[in-house]
């Protein structure tokens, strides 16, 4: 992984535990431009890496995060939420595994700040005059990041936990059947996205039509997985290695001088990504589509084998 050096060039609040901050590189130079649904790593030292969506326009000279303060955080908020004003990160290239589908209808979804990569794409959608909705749930409004740039949109539908009972998110009104050329993107808490990804299924909605991203906290590690090893093979040597039930097969590929890229090490960033060859996977992650599954990727940090022997291309 390349890392780009930022600083924090302005830190605003946006709810009294979600702060926006603007990062501009350090060197003069220019940002890579990226695409709406795009996320980058930060690196906030002590092998703390986090993923944040990108919640502005591109830009050449900032890229906007926001970022919630987790009572409960792993590390990752509070540590952002410690940034000041001039405080430097490192930063990956944006990356995204949360793309705008060719579809000629998008609806979005977003519970909580799981509004940051779908105002993203509202912008994008704004600009090139899609047709497009955002259900936007969120506990209380003062809690809801962006207000003041959709509350005057005739597009967006806000659902208040604390509001009128009756306009609260309701999944078979407010997406119903399923219709062609639609394409639905979900954002938010886990138990948010369950609900919706299950309630849209049930409706028959298929699940290719239906895009999600979550910045885990509730993924199934090896360690908590309970489950036997297995071997994995490097298709380029025929070297083989033994993965023990509380290892990933990340781990083991780096135990053994193995240059293979990672980043998240959780299953949601993408950057461990390998084609198996053969073997039966058993997919942990929360970053590949149904469709790349299919086509043999599988992420190294996160998931397992169904197979006693899983050939990876390496
Ligand atoms: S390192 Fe991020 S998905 Fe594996």
């Amino acid at each position: 992984m390349t890392w780009i050096d930022a600083v924090v060039d302005a830190r605003t609040p946006a709810t009294p535990e979600i702060a926006l901050f603007d990062l501009a590189p350090v060197d003069g130079t220019e940002f890579a431009s990226y695409t709406a649904g795009s996320h980058v790593d930060v690196d906030l030292g002590s092998g703390l890496v986090r993923q944040y969506s990108l919640c502005g326009p591109p830009e050449p000279r900032r890229y906007r995060l926001a970022v919630l303060n987790v009572a409960n955080s792993r590390g990752g908020s509070r540590a952002m939420h410690a940034l000041a004003v001039g405080d430097r990160v490192r930063i990956s290239a944006p990356r995204n595994h949360f793309p705008l589908a060719d579809t000629h209808s998008h609806v979005l979804i977003a519970g909580g700040i799981g509004i940051t990569p779908l105002l993203a794409m509202l912008t994008h959608l704004e600009r090139v005059r899609a047709d497009y909705v955002l259900h936007y749930s969120a506990r209380t409004r003062s809690r809801a990041a962006f207000l003041d740039e959709l509350s005057g949109n005739p597009r967006v539908r806000f659902h208040f936990d604390d509001e009128d009972p009756a306009l609260l998110l309701d999944i078979t009104r407010d997406l119903g059947d399923p219709r062609p050329d639609t394409a639905v993107y979900v954002c938010g808490p886990d138990g948010f996205m369950d609900y919706v990804v299950g309630k849209a299924e049930a409706l028959g909605w298929p699940r290719s039509a239906l895009h999600t991203e979550r910045f885990g906290t509730n993924l199934t590690t090896p360690a908590d997985a309970g489950q036997a090893g297995f071997t994995v093979r490097l298709a380029s040597t025929g070297t083989e290695y033994s993965v023990g039930e509380d290892q990933s097969v990340l781990d083991v590929l780096l135990d053994n001088g193995v240059d293979a890229p990672f980043s998240c090490q959780q299953g949601i960033c993408g950057e461990c990504v390998v084609r198996v060859l053969a073997g039966e996977p058993d997919h942990r992650d929360d970053v590949l589509s149904d469709a790349e599954r299919a086509d043999g990727m599988f992420t190294t940090c996160s998931s397992r084998a169904h197979s006693p022997v899983l050939e990876v291309d390496l």
